[in-house]
């Protein structure tokens, strides 16, 4: 389907009537008390039940936004990232400085991001839970919504696409080190796009380079 064909049914921005939006999702797992533990640290979720086979986690005030479910007779999937099937769940802070002081508490705990990227519709860091699924820790970089959707609405081809359409990696460490000397995210923003705070690897994810990062990475 194309772009324009999904756009038709909606007038402005309203949904057509019965659209339902995302509410929760349900992991399979080996290890539930390991997820369930660092779901809870990671993310500040509540354990709203416990019936054994299944554990059902929230951090509003929907009954549960996440599931995770262990069944007897699965297996642990090393290889899942090689598979079809989800990428990554994301999580959104209102603020970038919630998001860095989740960087600089899990950091003091061991617990490090994977890969953290300014995609320049939202700043990401990515982290890997116990069982090696990818969740997106995330704030929208322009602080609207609104604004993000039309940047991505305006980019009709890669050919067109904004600078750095998919990201730049940047190093949190020295992001952090940066807000803490006082600079303002938008500061941290103009610095980005001049690559002062990357990695210095893929330091810009336009690029067909990008594959085996996201593949093996991500
Ligand atoms: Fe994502």
């Amino acid at each position: 389907m194309s772009v324009e064909e999904s756009n038709e049914r909606y007038v402005g921005e309203t949904r057509p009537r019965g659209t339902a939006i995302l509410h929760h999702v349900n992991l399979k797992t080996t290890r539930k008390e390991a997820m369930v533990e660092w779901y809870v640290k990671v993310l500040n979720m509540r354990v709203n039940v416990d019936v054994g086979l299944a554990a059902f986690l929230s951090n509003d005030r929907a009954n549960h936004r996440l599931a995770l479910t262990t069944i007897p007779g699965i297996t642990f999937n090393e290889n899942k990232r090689f598979h079809d099937g989800v990428h990554h769940t994301a999580y959104e802070y209102a603020t970038f400085d919630e998001l860095n002081e989740l960087y600089l508490r899990l950091r003091d705990e061991g617990i490090l991001p994977k890969v953290c990227i300014d995609h320049r519709t939202s700043w990401s860091y990515y982290y890997e839970d116990p069982d090696g699924n990818m969740l997106e820790m995330q704030v929208d970089d322009l602080g609207d919504w609104d604004l993000s959707t039309q940047i991505m609405r305006e980019t009709t081809s890669i050919e067109n696409a904004p600078a750095h359409f998919f990201g730049i990696s940047v190093d949190p460490e020295q992001i952090a080190a940066a807000r803490a000397a006082g600079a303002s995210f938008e500061e941290i923003k103009e610095r980005t796009a001049a690559f002062e705070f990357s990695t210095g690897e893929a330091k810009d994810y336009n690029t067909p380079e990008i594959l085996p990062d996201f593949a093996v990475k991500w």
